[in-house]
């Protein structure tokens, strides 16, 4: 009788425990999958094109470039990395309309000159804005905070690809000293403390870095009505390289130069996150995916989990100074804490994805109806 009700236990106990397992591997298991599918597979170069770009890259003589300076840039900021060793620089794509957004930013994550005695450096980078009256915001704010770098040409959605060309020329030129860049967007509340621990945890391999959330097999939008079109000619194959989503991304400075010495090679009308892509693949990188990087999702709020992560999309203002406040008071998080942020995050963040769905397939619907 005894031993019957004993084996009832421990049946009910393997069943639950059973079902624990599920639930995790259902949550974090896609996480892991995609992670070992996306992971960096060494490379033998033996094509003499990539081996070509390499070589062009480690003998990339900047000094001409600093003459020219003046033609590519308003605010050239060139001394921004001037006599110092940083090892995390920062380049935030913004619009020149949205001031207030980067004071935000400046309140929050921004609001840091290093990390366990690591210097960071985060800077604006800018397109011309179309009024006047902005361009001299522009200049103002560059006089009082002396963290932007505007360059020469129309901030438009269309010139996305130039901005980013025009970063990595800034950086090869201007901060040859930065050993990691984080490319990231206005859009993004940005954990930098965890992202410069994971990359102090490189510890031997500091180069040939290209980290961010893989997209992988992204078709090309070969929709001629719309704004994003790809023409065939343009890009000929039927997917895009895998690449680091362009909301943020981290390269070595080592990359940067690969990335600089590849790029007139690449059209610039592709998106500017496939444009990296295709300007690492010809020089032989291959991109590091982690899925601690949000993409465009917000990360629903939950103080231990957004001590985890490295990025969140964050589109109020509000919202980003309301989550930093509560992620940077200074509590920790234990083991246990941590594991229910994440997993609750992930279920929100989820359910989220679903609403969203929902949502689309309803205003589809609609459409539908009105043809
Ligand atoms: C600098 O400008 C001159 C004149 O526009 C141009 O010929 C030269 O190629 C430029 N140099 C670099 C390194 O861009
Ligand atoms: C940045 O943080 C420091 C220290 O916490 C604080 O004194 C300072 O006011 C902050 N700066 C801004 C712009 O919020
Ligand atoms: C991109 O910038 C260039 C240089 O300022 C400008 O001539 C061009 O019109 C811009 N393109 C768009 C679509 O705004
Ligand atoms: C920045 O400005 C553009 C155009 O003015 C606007 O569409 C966008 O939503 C703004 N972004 C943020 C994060 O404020």
């Amino acid at each position: 009788m005894q031993i019957t009700f004993y084996r009832l236990r421990t049946y009910q106990c393997c069943f639950i425990l059973f079902n624990v397992a599920l639930f995790h591997v259902l949550l974090f298991g896609a996480d892991l999958v995609e992670e070992y599918f996306l992971r960096a597979l060494p490379t033998t170069y033996t094509d003499m094109k990539i081996l070509n770009a390499r070589e062009k890259a480690r003998k990339l003589d900047v000094s001409p470039l600093k003459v020219n300076i003046s033609k590519a840039y308003i605010i050239s900021n060139s001394e921004a990395c001037a006599h110092k060793e940083i090892f995390l620089l920062v380049l935030t794509f913004s619009n020149p309309e949205n001031a207030s957004r980067r004071d935000a930013i400046r309140r929050t994550w921004a609001n840091m000159t290093g990390v366990k005695g690591y210097t960071t450096r985060i800077l604006f980078v800018l397109g011309k804005p179309s009024s006047e009256a902005t361009d001299l915001e522009v200049i103002r704010e560059f006089q009082e905070h002396q963290d932007l770098i505007e360059g020469a040409f129309f901030d438009s959605p269309e010139n996305q690809t130039l901005k980013t060309t025009t970063a990595v020329e800034w950086i090869v030129t201007f901060c040859p000293g930065a050993r990691f860049i984080l490319k990231t967007d206005e859009e993004m509340f940005v954990n930098l403390p965890n992202l410069v621990d994971y990359l102090l945890s490189l510890r031997t391999h500091l180069e040939e870095i290209y980290l961010g959330k893989v997209v992988h097999q992204e078709v090309p939008n070969r929709d001629p009505q719309s704004p994003s079109f790809v023409p065939l000619q343009t890009y000929p194959e039927k997917y895009y390289p895998d690449y680091c989503s362009a909301t943020a991304l981290v390269i070595s400075q080592d990359v940067a130069r690969m990335i600089y010495v590849t790029a007139h090679e690449v059209p610039p009308s592709v998106p500017p996150g496939v444009f990296v892509g295709i300007c690492t693949k010809k020089a032989g990188v291959t991109p590091i995916h982690s899925s601690r990087f949000s993409g465009k999702k917000h990360i629903r709020y939950n103080r231990c989990c957004y001590k985890f992560i490295f990025t969140s999309a964050v589109s109020r203002e509000s919202q980003l100074v309301q989550e930093w406040e509560e992620v940077s008071d200074g509590k920790t998080c234990t083991l246990l804490e941590t594991y229910y942020g994440l997993v609750s995050c992930r279920v929100m963040t989820y359910l989220d994805g679903f609403k969203q769905l929902s949502v689309d397939a309803l205003q589809n619907e609609a459409l539908h109806f009105a043809d």
